[in-house]
């Protein structure tokens, strides 16, 4: 019996392995080669993973993410949403097919006025995220927006690159006379904030004003209806060596999401304008929604060097933390033949995955504790005999400890697969696991540098 166990435990031991799907990835724990890619919300996987918000630089390689697709000169002007993925998790990289995903949430189109796209939050639903499925590697980008109105409700355009530069334009809560403009280089919150409210609009929930990112390799402005409220140069970044400047492809991101509900951090909640009123007569009027409203993206590309022909980007061999290095390619950005046969794990298979490991390591567990009790035993028969007892029982202990810490990762959050809001009950985005009970709009902090203790980066 003694024996048999110890030969099976490895075996157990190396089923569980199925847990790296699903574990938590970040820069200083990449993920291992048989889930290779680490999504947008901190997760390793294959397929899907590979796609949109892929971190490079926490992924089993550099080569890991799917290249991304490169900047196109267009006018999204939506008077349908016909070139809008309903569900980023069906997306395979075809970004001729799509000009955007919706990541979470739910959209509608006004069909008045030659079309708008409206992003819904209900109390259900969590909010609503699209992103752009082409890529920008400076550009400039105009938005054509009707905000929300209400506290605790976030409206914003943003830009977020894969390794978490981000250029924001945010409008919270109530205040529909201004906007805030910020900026982060690689999810970095500086000491002396990047954030800044720009004052003096007219009504920004009953009149579409066009809002613009103007992001170049040496300087950054933003503009409200073509004029120009803010500049930054990147030389003006610097923090010793390192530009603090965002220089990595960034994909385009559209949202309304609830910042005043429980769950968020309290001086998060203070910065939208306190905790949503679901009472409030837009929502209930409008059959319990609350509707922001896009009529149009547009996009010129200023990619530093000539797109040609190329398809995609992606970071260079030399990549570094400070600096990566993006470069062109022609390699495509889809998923090894197209959706229908991505090795992206499927709700149901993600479950079976799951069980399986669940299963292996419970029965590993009790192994484990059986293999220990015939070491115990041996040891204690052997002490009476001999002096000296086998060394390798605590070993075998602590890696179990190591899988049982894997699986609970993994597993406490498969019970929300397939789940629709959060919190309480976090998203699973793309069939993957939910990232944490805070909101992945980008942004989220208020501009001022005083308070900046209570906004952790999410
Ligand atoms: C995009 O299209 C809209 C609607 O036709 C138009 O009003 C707007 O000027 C266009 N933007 C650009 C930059 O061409
Ligand atoms: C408006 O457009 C959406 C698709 O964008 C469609 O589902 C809906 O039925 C349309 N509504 C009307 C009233 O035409
Ligand atoms: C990508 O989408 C376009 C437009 O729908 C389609 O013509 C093309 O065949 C697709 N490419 C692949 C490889 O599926
Ligand atoms: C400069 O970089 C250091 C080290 O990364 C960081 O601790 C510090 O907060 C940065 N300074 C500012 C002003 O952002
Ligand atoms: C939010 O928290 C408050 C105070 O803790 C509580 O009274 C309220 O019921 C909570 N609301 C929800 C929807 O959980
Ligand atoms: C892409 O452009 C390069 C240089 O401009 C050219 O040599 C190459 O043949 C082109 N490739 C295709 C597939 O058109
Ligand atoms: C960037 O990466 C490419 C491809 O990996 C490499 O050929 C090029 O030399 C690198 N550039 C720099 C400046 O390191
Ligand atoms: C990577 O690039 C940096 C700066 O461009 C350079 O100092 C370094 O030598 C390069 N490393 C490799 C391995 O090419
Ligand atoms: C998106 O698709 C996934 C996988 O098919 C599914 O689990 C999820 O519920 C879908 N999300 C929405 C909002 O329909």
């Amino acid at each position: 019996m003694c024996h048999f166990l110890a030969a099976l435990l490895p075996l157990l031991a190396s089923l569980t392995i199925v847990s790296a799907q699903g574990t938590a990835c970040s820069s200083t724990n990449p993920c291992s080669s048989d889930a290779p890619c680490c999504s947008e919300y901190g997760f390793c996987g294959s397929g899907n993973f590979c796609l949109g918000g892929c971190n490079p630089l926490a992924s089993n390689s550099l080569t890991s993410c799917m290249p991304m697709p490169v900047c196109q000169d267009a006018n999204h002007t939506f008077s349908d949403n016909s070139r809008i993925l309903p569900n980023a998790t069906d997306f395979d990289g075809n970004a001729t097919k799509y000009d955007w995903v919706v990541d979470k949430g739910n959209i509608i189109n006004t069909n008045s006025s030659g079309g708008a796209l409206g992003m819904v939050l209900t109390e259900s639903n969590g909010g609503t995220r699209l992103s752009s499925t082409r890529y920008v590697h400076y550009g400039t980008i105009t938005a054509r927006v009707k905000t929300g109105r209400w506290g605790g409700v976030v409206t914003a355009f943003i830009t977020m690159s894969n390794i978490k530069d981000e250029i924001d334009w945010e409008f919270p809560g109530a205040q529909t006379t201004q906007g805030q403009t910020n900026f982060f280089w690689q999810g970095f919150i500086p000491q002396t904030t990047n954030g800044e409210t720009e004052k003096g609009l007219s009504d920004t929930y009953d009149d579409y004003h066009d809002y613009t990112i103007d992001w170049q390799p040496a300087s950054l402005a933003w503009s409200i209806d073509g004029n120009t409220v803010r500049t930054v140069q990147a030389s003006t970044t610097k923090n010793g060596s390192v530009t603090e400047f965002p220089s990595t492809p960034s994909r385009i991101q559209l949202s309304l999401w609830p910042a005043g509900i429980n769950g968020t951090a309290s001086g998060t909640v203070q910065w939208a304008g306190g905790m949503i009123d679901w009472n409030d007569p837009d929502y209930t009027s409008a059959g319990n929604q609350f509707q922001a409203y896009i009529s149009s993206v547009s996009v010129k590309c200023a990619d530093p060097t000539p797109v040609g022909n190329m398809s995609s980007y992606v970071y260079g061999s030399n990549s570094s933390t400070s600096t990566p290095n993006i470069t062109l390619s022609s390699a495509s950005t889809l998923l090894e033949g197209g959706a229908a046969s991505t090795p992206s794990i499927s709700t149901s298979l993600a479950k079976k995955i799951g069980i399986i490991a669940a299963v292996a390591l419970f029965a590993l567990i009790i192994s484990a504790l059986l293999v220990r009790a015939c070491l115990q035993r041996r040891r204690r028969k052997a002490r009476a005999s001999q002096t000296t007892a086998p060394g390798f029982g605590g070993q075998t202990y602590s890696s179990l400890k190591d899988s049982t810490v894997n699986l609970a990762d993994t597993h406490v959050p498969d019970l929300d697969y397939g789940g629709n809001q959060y919190p309480p009950a976090p998203p699973a985005y793309g069939g993957q696991q939910p990232y944490n009970s805070a909101p992945q709009y980008g942004g989220g902090r208020p501009p001022y540098g005083s308070q900046q203790e209570q906004f952790r980066r999410y």
